[in-house]
């Protein structure tokens, strides 16, 4: 008796102080920060009894070196997807699956994370610690890294700038979508890498990945993260275009010329509430008996961004060190997936008869990126450009471009109904410009080369005699000349 006494008067002083702590930030943070208590009261999760402390609060047992004290509590201000699992485990456990948690890794800091890997400090598929990212600056790294990622890099070193340029690496450019790491003091404080939303976020406790990507603080809105536009502030752009391609599609149209988006608010989207799908509909949401999903890359066969197309890569933790390979049989239930949705509008002929169109697409942008990166290949043999830094010669950047500007809105403008970006964004960049120029100035560098050795001989055989040197010479002047005009 005396025992369950005491249990519940535990019970009550604990609720008593949970409320309190609750209601102290909340007083405190409308004078501090009205604009996110007015975020917080309008959300679904202040609605349903979620507190500031529930998120920020520290959780026992877990290590996360941005936790300090702040007025009477521990609370971190990078709450990490950790944070989120005690509640949302599923779409943590499919977020942490996907691509968007290691992206960071995939992209910018893939360099500096295979050197860790390499030199024994992280384990290949882990996200790095607070620790690792501390003693081992990877902005610092990002700044001297000569790879094709890094195009300006290569060309930094060409110009004689690469060492002067130490701004580049700053969070303002990749990181921007990627994420950056979140570099804490001694103190907690944190000292760089924050403000930053980028999706494949490093955060000080170890778990990659920001949910605020796409639920911004502190509404956490569905409605906001079905919008095309939080996608698209992210998947645009030369190298991937997505959001400009959905503008342009059919579905996108229907879509923009609704004044009445409420239809996003709804708590499912069904065939009969939606009128066009947007990005969420179509890779994310519930729809037409497909479970939803936070690993977007659960409803795609191919993967459209590297140089070769090829099924999806499994797992997304190990495509940072190269070590995930296609799955065909996952890739194909992805497609099947993907088919599912897309047949709660369309009839299944339409649906097939348009996949079998895209797949044909893909395939013929891989027979090209073979061939030019074969040219390429031969220019390296024939001494005609240097590969030691792969990406300051003309015939490099033509490869570059073909592949990853030109090549990838090809295969995405098919893939999502975007025409001008398959055809004159891509394909017709890709073929009538880059690789049509690339051909010829393999053409003329060969006869540069070949020339260039006759007057080696013509001099040590005849060299009082200038007239059919300076001849040659003018041959070449006037090709080096036709290049600058073609380029
Ligand atoms: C007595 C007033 C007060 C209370 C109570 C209070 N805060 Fe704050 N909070 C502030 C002020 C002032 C700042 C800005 C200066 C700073 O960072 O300390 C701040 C900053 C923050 C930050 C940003 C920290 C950073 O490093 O930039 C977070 C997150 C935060 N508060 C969350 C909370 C949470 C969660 C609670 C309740 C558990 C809470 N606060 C309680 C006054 C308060
Ligand atoms: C559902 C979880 C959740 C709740 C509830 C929540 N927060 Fe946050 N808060 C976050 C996340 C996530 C971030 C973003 C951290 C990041 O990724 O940059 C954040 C960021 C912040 C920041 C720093 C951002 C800035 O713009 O300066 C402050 C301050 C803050 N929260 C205060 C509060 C207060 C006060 C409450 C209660 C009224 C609250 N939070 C409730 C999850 C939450
Ligand atoms: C203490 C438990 C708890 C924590 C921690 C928590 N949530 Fe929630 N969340 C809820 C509840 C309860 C709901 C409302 C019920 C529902 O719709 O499932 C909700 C709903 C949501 C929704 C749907 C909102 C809508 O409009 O329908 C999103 C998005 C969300 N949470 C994101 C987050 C993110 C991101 C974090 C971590 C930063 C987080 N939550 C942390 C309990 C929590
Ligand atoms: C505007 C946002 C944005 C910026 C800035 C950006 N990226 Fe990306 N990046 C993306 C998106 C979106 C994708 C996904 C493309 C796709 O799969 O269609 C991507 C894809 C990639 C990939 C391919 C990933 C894979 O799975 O093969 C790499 C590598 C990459 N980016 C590196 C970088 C680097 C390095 C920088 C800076 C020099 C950078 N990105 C700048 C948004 C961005
Ligand atoms: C790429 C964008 C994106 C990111 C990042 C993201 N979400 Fe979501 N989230 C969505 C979309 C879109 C929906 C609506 C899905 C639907 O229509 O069924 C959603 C819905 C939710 C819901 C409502 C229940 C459900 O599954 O539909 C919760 C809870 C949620 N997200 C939590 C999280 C958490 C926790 C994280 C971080 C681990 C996160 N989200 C990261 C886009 C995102
Ligand atoms: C903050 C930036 C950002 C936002 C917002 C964002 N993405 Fe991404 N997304 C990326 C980056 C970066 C990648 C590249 C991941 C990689 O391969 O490294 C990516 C990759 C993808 C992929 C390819 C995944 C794969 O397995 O190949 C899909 C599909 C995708 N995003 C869909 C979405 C959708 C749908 C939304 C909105 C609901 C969204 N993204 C919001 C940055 C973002
Ligand atoms: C009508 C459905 C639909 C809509 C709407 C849609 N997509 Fe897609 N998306 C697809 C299909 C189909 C593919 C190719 C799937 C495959 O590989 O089998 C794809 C592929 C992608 C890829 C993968 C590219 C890669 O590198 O592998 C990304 C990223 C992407 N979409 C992002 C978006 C974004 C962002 C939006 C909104 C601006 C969007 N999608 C709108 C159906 C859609
Ligand atoms: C929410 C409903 C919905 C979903 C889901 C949907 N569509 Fe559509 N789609 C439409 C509507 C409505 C149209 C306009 C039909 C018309 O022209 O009358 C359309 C048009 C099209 C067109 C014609 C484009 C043109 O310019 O002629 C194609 C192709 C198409 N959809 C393919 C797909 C594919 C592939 C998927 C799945 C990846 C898909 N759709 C998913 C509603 C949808």
């Amino acid at each position: 008796m005396l025992k369950k006494i005491i249990a519940i008067a535990i019970l009550v002083v604990f609720v008593a102080i949970s409320t309190a702590s609750a209601d102290q930030c909340i007083n405190c943070h409308k004078a501090v920060t009205p604009g996110i208590v007015a975020d917080y009261e309008r959300s679904k999760m202040a609605e349903n009894g979620v507190t500031c402390l529930d998120c920020h609060g520290e959780i026992e047992g877990h290590k996360d070196p941005s936790v300090k004290e702040h007025n009477g509590f521990r609370i971190t201000p990078v709450p990490s997807p950790k944070y989120c699992e005690r509640c949302h485990p599923q779409q943590v456990q499919e977020f942490l699956n996907s691509k968007h948690a290691w992206t960071a890794l995939i992209g910018p800091f893939k360099p500096w994370y295979n050197k860790m890997v390499e030199e024994g400090k992280i384990k290949a598929g882990e996200a790095p610690s607070e620790d690792v990212m501390k003693e081992n600056d990877p902005y610092k790294d990002i700044a001297s890294r000569v790879t094709p990622l890094y195009p300006a890099s290569g060309i930094m070193d060409k110009i004689g700038l690469l060492e002067e340029m130490k701004g580049y690496g700053s969070i303002l450019y990749c990181m921007e979508c990627h994420g950056t790491a979140v570099i804490v003091d001694e103190n907690g404080n944190i000292v760089k890498g924050w403000p930053n939303s980028g999706i494949g976020r490093l955060n000080p406790d170890g778990t990659p990945g920001s949910c605020t990507a796409c639920h911004t603080r502190h509404k956490f809105s569905i409605e906001e993260a079905r919008s095309p536009e939080t996608c698209g502030q992210c998947h645009l752009g030369p190298d991937h275009p997505q959001m400009e391609i959905y503008e342009e599609s059919k579905h996108g149209n229907i879509f923009f010329s609704f004044e009445n988006k409420s239809f996003l608010k709804a708590e499912k989207l069904t065939p009969e509430n939606t009128p066009a799908p947007t990005c969420a509909v179509c890779h994310m949401s519930e729809f037409n008996g497909v479970k939803s999903t936070h690993d977007v890359g659960e409803r795609l066969y191919w993967e459209l961004q590297p140089k070769i197309s090829t099924a999806q890569w499994y797992p997304s933790n190990l495509v940072p060190t190269g070590e995930a390979k296609p799955d065909e049989e996952k890739a194909k239930e992805n497609r099947e997936r993907m088919k599912q949705v897309c047949r709660g509008c369309h009839s299944p002929r339409w649906v097939d008869n348009y996949f079998t169109e895209f797949d044909a697409v893909v395939e013929d942008y891989n027979k090209i990126a073979r061939s030019a990166k074969a040219l390429l290949d031969k220019i390296y043999e024939e001494g005609l450009a240097n590969k030691s830094n792969p990406i300051d010669e003309y015939p490099e950047l033509s490869w570059y471009y073909i592949w990853h500007h030109d090549g990838r809105r090809w295969r995405m403008g098919a893939a999502m109904q975007g025409p001008d970006y398959a055809h004159w964004h891509g394909l017709f960049e890709a073929v009538g410009d880059k690789y049509l120029k690339l051909l010829n100035w393999y053409e003329t560098a060969k006869r540069i080369k070949s020339l260039e050795t006759q007057i080696g001989k013509e001099e040590t055989k005849r060299s009082p005699f200038i007239g059919l040197p300076l001849l040659i010479a003018a041959i070449v002047i006037a090709l080096t000349l036709k290049i600058k005009m073609r380029k």
